[in-house]
């Protein structure tokens, strides 16, 4: 297979660097970017208002995303401490050739800086609907075929390859000394995000290997195996790791530690314990082209791995006075408050803007009075008027009376997707909020996909407040097993 045997000389620099494991030597760092959605609009003579409409309501940044990864890869290029980048698929917008040719360039540069890169494929890299736009709207561009991408990404990690899964495009390299890295290509055949039977029976393999050479195992795959929050696979169970249910325990007794993944566009961090005493833990990062525009920066310790998010905080574009976290906040709202206002006043926008959220436009019609409706409650009502209508308005504190339904909700999204958690049990909100949401849960009789009763107020605390012993941000995660 080609490039097997390939030993890069930064590798060797580290095999040096961490001969002396343990003493006194630098602690090896990683990066991990994810879900770039780069758009080389440029190139494809993308302009027009289709294109306006489509960069202003989608939740990544789609005309500023060659700027935003570029700074984020200038910014990975100046730390010489830290040698390895893993990307984790969604590499362009929608898998145009045009996104593709750039990116290489790009990451061809960024490996001149010294890096070694490993990169992984998902399904916006070939398998959605590539577009370039104009005045008469959108029209489709050329793409890659999904087994091009093996070839044209070569450079970024297959070629230091130890093993591979062919049939998926997953494969195995050595990260550092006593580190194994799998890379696992979860983008299937059409309609499916997840692992054959073949490929688990490698990855089962590869843990075997690993585990007879002394290394611990991370893994790195586009769609999460655990889910950002509880309500996401209430809404969102085909967004997950297809039978993730299983494979998570399953990698978690494989011995595999740590798992690396994306899709979600949403900052998380947790673990799962197995009965067998394995645990697994799940670092899910957010879109570097969304708000808040993450990437993170792992060190390996010798008692586990210290988890730290980064965020891009400049750019090479008009911020309208705006700091990054401002213009990325803004825009990613931007595209809420339309989904809220065309839910009460437009259909038909709301129909177009949906679209990309799986919204159904039947439904829409079907649901078309009850959907004004909802949506003349959620634009206008406060805290203090949802509790009159719940019959409970005692409940609500003073201070947070006239706090908008609408803006809280807004704030429970943007929070759900930079992973803060800032509604405390002490605050007003979530002691004004609860008791409503407890009461609302009698109302509405919720179920998860294999039909469990789910409760309301559960989903909204889950957003509100942190419980795990992970924060979403930064955490340090220690070694559960010994090498
Ligand atoms: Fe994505």
């Amino acid at each position: 297979m080609k490039g097997r045997t390939t030993v890069p000389c930064g590798f060797l620099a580290h095999c040096k660097l961490f001969t002396k494991w343990g003493e006194d030597v630098k602690n090896p760092t990683f990066y991990q970017i994810t879900d770039l959605h780069l758009y080389a609009g440029e190139r494809i003579g993308s302009f027009g208002e289709a294109y306006d409409r489509k960069a202003q309501n989608d939740q990544k940044c789609m005309k500023e995303s060659v700027a935003i990864v570029q700074a984020a890869f200038d910014a990975m290029a100046a730390d010489k401490e830290t040698e390895v980048i893993l990307i984790s698929g969604d590499l362009t917008f929608d898998g145009e050739k045009a996104s593709h040719d750039l990116l290489v360039e790009m990451l061809t540069q960024l490996k001149k800086s010294g890096k070694r890169i490993f990169v992984t494929t998902a399904t916006h890299d070939y398998r959605m609907n590539a577009r370039g736009y104009n005045d008469h709207g959108a029209y489709p561009v050329e793409k890659y075929p999904r087994e091009e991408l093996r070839e044209i990404y070569a450079e970024f990690g297959w070629n230091e390859a130890v093993a591979e899964h062919p049939a998926s495009m997953s494969y195995a390299v050595k990260l550092f000394p006593g580190w194994r890295c799998l890379l696992m290509n979860d983008d299937g055949p059409e309609g499916y995000c997840g692992y054959s039977d073949d490929l688990l029976k490698w990855v089962k393999d590869q843990a075997v290997a690993a585990k007879a050479d002394g290394e611990r195992v991370i893994a790195v795959t586009h769609h999460p195996m655990l889910p950002p929050a509880k309500i996401y696979p209430l809404f969102s169970h085909g967004q997950m790791l297809s039978g993730y249910e299983t494979t998570a325990p399953m990698f978690a007794d494989f011995g595999i530690e740590y798992v690396f993944t994306g899709h979600t566009h949403m900052q998380s961090i947790s673990h799962l314990d197995t009965i067998r005493g394995g645990r697994i833990y799940h670092i899910n990062t957010g879109s570097v082209t969304g708000h808040p525009a993450p990437y993170r920066k792992m060190t390996i310790t010798p008692e586990g791995i210290d988890v730290k998010t980064l965020n891009v905080t400049a750019f090479d574009w008009d911020l309208d006075g705006k700091s990054v976290d401002e213009y990325m906040k803004d825009h990613f709202l931007f595209m809420l408050r339309t989904i809220f206002d065309t839910m009460e006043n437009d259909h038909e926008a709301f129909k177009r803007i949906g679209a990309s959220f799986a919204v159904n436009e039947k439904a829409v019609d079907m649901l078309g009075p009850l959907l004004t409706l909802f949506g003349k409650i959620v634009n206008g009502l406060t805290f203090g008027g949802l509790a009159k209508l719940l019959l409970m308005p005692r409940t609500v504190q003073p201070s947070v009376k006239d706090v908008k339904v609408k803006e809280f909700l807004l704030d429970l999204i943007s929070d759900l997707y930079s992973g803060k958690r800032e509604f405390t049990p002490d605050t007003a909100v979530y002691r004004s909020f609860m008791p409503m949401a407890r009461r609302l849960g009698k109302l509405v009789r919720l179920s998860d996909y294999y039909g469990n009763r789910v409760y309301l107020e559960d989903l909204f605390e889950d957003l509100m407040t942190n419980v795990k012993e992970e924060d979403n941000t930064n955490a340090f995660l220690p070694f559960v097993s010994k090498r």
